[in-house]
């Protein structure tokens, strides 16, 4: 099997990794995996059946009656799909955002989830975001970045996101539960949000997405040449 290359973008919520990496995937003609849709469809499934994303034995009991599809159209736009429903746009809201977090520091859920993750980046070229991708689902990767961001510009850049999408939600609110997020992503046993010793570190608090854009391409040349 010819090589396959892989870039691995961590970073805590609202950094502008799936952005980015959806722009860089587009021009690479790589398969883009939001990994942290993945975990949000499970969040999804389960809230839909009145489990607590905190109920170990309720987590546990019900995994296995999810199956989690991941589709791409022709646009190349990842679709969730749910037990064969496509559930997309309906785990795009402030509430799923924080059950995903919770869901996912299960280790039921991350073993599930972890050879799914895999399998794509074993047959395709990805580019691949979410919080652990470098440390844990794909060590090996070809390039790793970790982008980051003050709470406060990830906040602002997450309530514009949101509001532009027509949802209601206000600056503080935001910038309380990306807090939030960030302690519960980087404080759980397994898989924590953490960067990898052999990424690169991007802070992109000062940049726009063009200049984000271009700093990746940068890394990305050096590692593998565009
Ligand atoms: O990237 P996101 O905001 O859509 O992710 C939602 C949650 O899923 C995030 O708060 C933590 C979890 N997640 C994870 O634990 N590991 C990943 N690789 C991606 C996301």
């Amino acid at each position: 099997m010819e090589k396959k290359y892989s870039i691995a973008i961590d970073g805590p919520a609202g950094a502008g990794k799936s952005t980015i990496a959806k722009a860089l995937a587009k021009e690479l003609g790589y398969y883009y995996v939001d990994t942290g849709a993945i975990y949000r469809t499970v969040a999804y499934f389960l809230d839909l059946l009145g489990i607590s994303p905190k109920d170990v034995d309720g987590v546990e009991r019900y995994i296995d009656e999810l199956t989690v599809g991941i589709e791409y159209d022709e646009d190349g736009r990842q679709h969730m799909i749910m037990n064969g429903m496509d559930v997309t746009e309906e785990i795009r809201t402030q509430d799923i955002s924080q059950k995903a977090s919770l869901v996912s520091a299960h280790k039921v859920v991350r073993d599930m989830l972890l050879d799914m993750q895999r399998d794509v980046a074993r047959h395709n070229n990805v580019i691949m975001d979410g919080r652990d991708i470098g440390t844990v689902v794909l060590p090996k990767a070809t390039v790793k970045i970790f982008l980051t961001a003050s709470a406060e510009v990830r906040a602002k850049r997450r309530t514009d996101e949101l509001l532009s999408k027509g949802q209601k939600v206000s600056y503080e609110q935001t910038l309380k539960d990306i807090k939030q997020r960030d302690y519960q992503d980087s404080n759980r046993p397994i898989a924590p949000l953490k960067q990898a010793k052999d990424a690169v570190l991007l802070d992109t608090s000062e940049l726009d997405i063009d200049g984000v854009i271009a700093q990746m391409k940068r890394i990305v040349a050096e590692k593998i040449g565009l």
